[in-house]
Formats: structure tokens, C-alpha cells, sequence
């Protein structure tokens, strides 16, 4: 069977990498790096990196089937200057690129959330912004352009203390992308193109991430264990458990968000020599954080609670 993304070569699993991400190791060379937030079908991306071949190119995107598409524009245009990764442009920017890293970011139509319920979805705002500033290069650029006038709007109101002095313009459509297009072709002739560019540098290190500590305890009954939910600094909701009495082994489904970071993966509590051991299960791709480990603490919790009450 011939997969839809033809080859998998320029998908970077981030979560199996370290971070910030090596970029030079990445892509076999140093060069300047520009990244496009929301590649969609990638039609620009593989455009701009085949116009520049000297330039290495990092496209972010949260939607699979989008990855896929580009994928396979990136392997029939034999581009070598691309990585695509499925991230939100949130993370990636916070945990992923040291300060003064990047030279040009570009998000063409970037979704404009236009109801006021929806606006907290909107992604260049002032933190953002903020975040952008600090892991790009002095001078380096942001480029938006949107079909929406009232997010121009609302991203010029972002500006503000953020480090970027800011020029925008109408424009005709001139990037050729789906939904230029799309626009385009429900009648609209005039887009408008925001540039950021970079004046002063805000410092805001990279995202730290930690070493997670596995458990071991001395008993756990799987008909008494109830781990509990919490909300605080991160939300860990606690779905689903199953136990293998034969394999003497439970596995707890568990659901952590933590600021833009929403990682969904398994706890495995397994014997190992008349103890337990309490860890992440092997195969799940987890980015060590805090959040994490607040999960293994109240699986710990659960493990212990009705061992202290016999
Ligand atoms: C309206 S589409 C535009 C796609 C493409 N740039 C074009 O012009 O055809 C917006 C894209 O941004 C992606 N996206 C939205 N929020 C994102 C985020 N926080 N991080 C990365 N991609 C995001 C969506 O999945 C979607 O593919």
C-alpha cells in the first residue's frame, strides 16, 4: 500500500527528541531557520524552500492530515531543507528554539476565531508575540497576512511592549495557498499582510523540562485503587484502568494539561520483585514537565492510600 505522505524522512517526532531541539543535528547543517506556523497542505513552505536551498525551513501544524499532504509535496519537490512537525505553535516556540535562533516566521491565514467566545483561541497574542520577539534574531521578521480584518485588528492591538515595530498593507493575493484561494475565490480581492520587526530583544528562556522520578511501593491493591483528579498548576484527569492479574500489571489512562501542553498517555504500575514499580508506560512518547510528574505522584497517592488505612 502507498502510504498518503509518500515518505516520513522530514516528520520530526518531537516528543523522542530532546529539547530545545538540536536543529543543526536536524537537518545535517547550520543555516538560517524560518518557520511557518499552520503549513497547512505545505504549498508554500515547499515553494519557499525550494527558492531557498540555503535556508532550513520548520513548518508546525496541528493537524495530521495537513502533515500528511505536505509530506508528500515535500517528496515529490525532493526538497532536503524541510522538518514538519504536529505541535502546537505554542509549544514549539516555548520549548523547541533558543533565544535569537530563528530569522523569519510566516502564518498565512492563520484561523481567525471570529467569535468573541472564541477569541482566547486566537494565537498571536501579546504573550505570544512576546515569545516570538525572544527567539528571534535581531531584525528577524514576523510575517501575517489574514483575510479578517477585525484580527488585524485585534493583532495590532497585541503589539504593543512586545519588542516589534509593526508596518501592515493591503495586499492582492500573491501566496497561492488553499485558502488564499478558497477567499479568494468567494470574492475577495484584498488580504492584509502584518510585518513584525524585530527592535528590541525580551529574554524568556526556554521552557524547562525535568527529570521525571518512577516510583517503587511496597503494595497496591487494583479493586482499592481510585488515583484523584486535580486541578491546579496542571490538570491531571485520571480516564481509564485496566489490571492483568496474570501479568500482575495496571495500567492507568491519564490526561495532563498544562498550560498550551495537553499530553495524554498511560501509567503502568507493574511487580517487579514483590514491589511495584509506578512509571510512564513504555511506547507512550511523554515530554517530561511538572504536570507529569504531579501524575505519578497521585497514582503513588492512590497506590498507597489503602495500604496506610490497614
Ligand atoms: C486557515 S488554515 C491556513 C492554512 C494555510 N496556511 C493556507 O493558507 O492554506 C490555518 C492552519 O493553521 C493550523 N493551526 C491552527 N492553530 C495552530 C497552532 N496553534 N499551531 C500550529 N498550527 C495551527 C490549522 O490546523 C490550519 O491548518
Amino acid at each position: 500500500m502507498q502510504p498518503r505522505y509518500l515518505s516520513l524522512k522530514s516528520f520530526l517526532p518531537w516528543k523522542q527528541v530532546s529539547h530545545p531541539i538540536d536543529w543543526t543535528a536536524q537537518f545535517g547543517r547550520a543555516a538560517p531557520l524560518e518557520v511557518e506556523i499552520g503549513f497547512g497542505n505545505g504549498a508554500f513552505l515547499v515553494r519557499q524552500a525550494q527558492m531557498y536551498p540555503e535556508r532550513n525551513f520548520i513548518g508546525l501544524e496541528l493537524e495530521w492530515a495537513s502533515v500528511q499532504r505536505a509530506l508528500r509535496r515535500i517528496a515529490q519537490a525532493n526538497v532536503h531543507n524541510v522538518r514538519l512537525l504536529q505541535v502546537d505553535a505554542r509549544t514549539a516556540f516555548e520549548r523547541f528554539f533558543l533565544p535569537q535562533s530563528l530569522t523569519y516566521v510566516y502564518s498565512l491565514f492563520p484561523c481567525p476565531w471570529p467569535k468573541k467566545r472564541h477569541a482566547k483561541h486566537r494565537l498571536f497574542s501579546h504573550p505570544f508575540l512576546q515569545l516570538l520577539n525572544s527567539r528571534l534574531v535581531p531584525e528577524g521578521e514576523v510575517q501575517i497576512v489574514t483575510d479578517h480584518y477585525p484580527y488585524l485588528q485585534w493583532v495590532l492591538e497585541q503589539v504593543s511592549d512586545t519588542g516589534f515595530a509593526v508596518h501592515w498593507k493591503q495586499i492582492p493575493p500573491r501566496f497561492d495557498t488553499k485558502y488564499e484561494r478558497k477567499w479568494y475565490e468567494q470574492g475577495q480581492e484584498q488580504f492584509y499582510e502584518l510585518r513584525l520587526h524585530k527592535i528590541t530583544h525580551l529574554d524568556i528562556p526556554v521552557k524547562e523540562e525535568i527529570r521525571v522520578e518512577t516510583y517503587w511501593v511496597e503494595c497496591f491493591d487494583p479493586d482499592r485503587f481510585q488515583p484523584v483528579n486535580e486541578r491546579q498548576a496542571a490538570t491531571v484527569e485520571f480516564k481509564e484502568f485496566l489490571y492483568d492479574p496474570k501479568r500482575l500489571k495496571g495500567m492507568v489512562r491519564v490526561v495532563v494539561a498544562e498550560e498550551n501542553l495537553v499530553q495524554s498517555f498511560w501509567i503502568e504500575i507493574v511487580q517487579r520483585e514483590g514491589r511495584w514499580q509506578i512509571r510512564p508506560a513504555r511506547g507512550c512518547d511523554v515530554v517530561p514537565t511538572l504536570g507529569v510528574q504531579r501524575a505519578l505522584d497521585l497514582v503513588r497517592d492512590a497506590a498507597l492510600r489503602p495500604c496506610a488505612s490497614e
